[in-house]
C-alpha cells in the first residue's frame, strides 16, 4: 500500500466574535491506498473539520495536505473543485438529495455541475443505481424512498466520478441498526474494490467495520490503531438486484 493522502501539522482555526476556536491543533496522519478508516471522538473534537479539509471543502489555517503527490493546501477554489471531482466522493448523514429529482437524476448531479452529462454517463448512473440495489427504483423521488435507500442513492452519487477516496460523515447516523449494517456492507464492498474510505462515526458498532480507528480529542489525534482482524466481512456484499 502507498500513501494516498497525508496531512502534516494541519491546523484549522475559526475566528468568531467570542474569540478563536482551535478546531485542529496540528494533526499528522497518513492514509494508505485502500485504507478503511473510522474517525471517532467526542462531539467538537474536530472530526468533521478534518473530514472537510480532507474533502477539499475547506482550506487549513496552517499545515499541509498532500493528495496523491500534490499539495492541495494552497490551491484556489477552482483547483479544489477540480481535485474534488477527480479524486473524492462524499456521503453525508442527511443524504443531501434533491427532492424534485429522481434516483438517476440525483446520481447524475455531480456530472450536471461539471457539464459532463450525455447518453453514456446516463447509462453509467443507471448501472450505479443497480449496483447499490436500486435498479427497480430508478424513477422514484427521495420522498418515495426509505432512509437506507436514500443513502444508497447518495453512495451511488459519490461514485459517479470514480473517486479514489470516499469520505463519509456519520453516514449511518439517521439509520436503524439493520439498515446501517446494509450500508456498511456496501461501503465494505467498495473498499474491497479498492476505494479508500474515511468515515466519521460516533458508534463503536460502525467503527468495527473499519480496518483502522483514529480517535480525536480537542483537535488532536489521541490514538491511531490498525486492527489485525476485522469483525464482519460479508461474503457477497454487492447487493445487485436485492431490492
Ligand atoms: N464553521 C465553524 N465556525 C466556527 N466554529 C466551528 C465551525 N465548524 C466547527 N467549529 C468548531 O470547531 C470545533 C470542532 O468542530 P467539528 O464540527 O469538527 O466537531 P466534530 O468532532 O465533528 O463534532 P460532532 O461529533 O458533534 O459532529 C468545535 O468546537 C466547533 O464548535
Ligand atoms: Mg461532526
Amino acid at each position: 500500500m502507498s500513501a494516498i493522502a497525508r496531512v502534516v501539522n494541519l491546523v484549522k482555526n475559526y475566528n468568531l466574535e467570542g474569540g478563536l476556536v482551535q478546531a485542529l491543533r496540528g494533526v499528522n496522519l497518513d492514509f494508505e491506498e485502500g485504507d478503511f478508516v473510522a474517525l471517532m471522538g467526542p462531539s467538537g473534537s474536530g472530526k468533521s473539520t478534518l473530514l472537510n479539509l480532507l474533502g477539499c471543502l475547506d482550506r487549513p489555517s496552517a499545515g499541509h495536505y498532500y493528495l496523491g503527490n500534490q499539495d492541495v493546501s494552497q490551491m484556489d477554489d477552482d483547483q479544489l473543485s477540480e481535485i474534488r471531482s477527480r479524486y473524492l466522493g462524499f456521503i453525508f448523514q442527511s443524504y443531501n438529495l434533491i427532492a424534485q429529482y429522481t434516483v438517476v437524476e440525483n446520481i447524475q448531479v455531480p456530472l450536471l455541475y461539471q457539464g459532463k452529462m450525455n447518453q453514456q454517463t446516463y447509462h453509467r448512473c443507471v448501472r450505479l443505481a443497480q449496483m447499490v440495489g436500486l435498479g427497480d427504483r430508478l424513477d422514484h423521488r427521495p420522498t418515495q424512498l426509505s432512509g437506507g435507500q436514500q443513502q444508497r442513492v447518495a453512495i451511488a452519487r459519490s461514485l459517479v466520478n470514480n473517486p479514489h477516496v470516499i469520505l463519509a460523515d456519520e453516514a449511518t447516523g439517521n439509520l436503524d441498526t439493520k439498515t446501517s449494517i446494509e450500508i456498511m456492507e456496501l461501503l465494505t464492498a467498495l473498499n474491497e474494490m479498492g476505494k479508500t474510505i474515511i468515515m466519521v462515526t460516533h458508534e463503536n458498532d460502525i467503527a468495527e467495520w473499519a480496518r483502522r480507528v483514529v480517535r480525536m480529542r480537542d483537535g488532536n489525534v489521541e490514538s491511531d490503531e490498525r486492527k489485525r482482524r476485522v469483525h464482519r466481512r460479508p461474503t457477497n456484499p454487492l447487493v445487485g438486484s436485492r431490492r
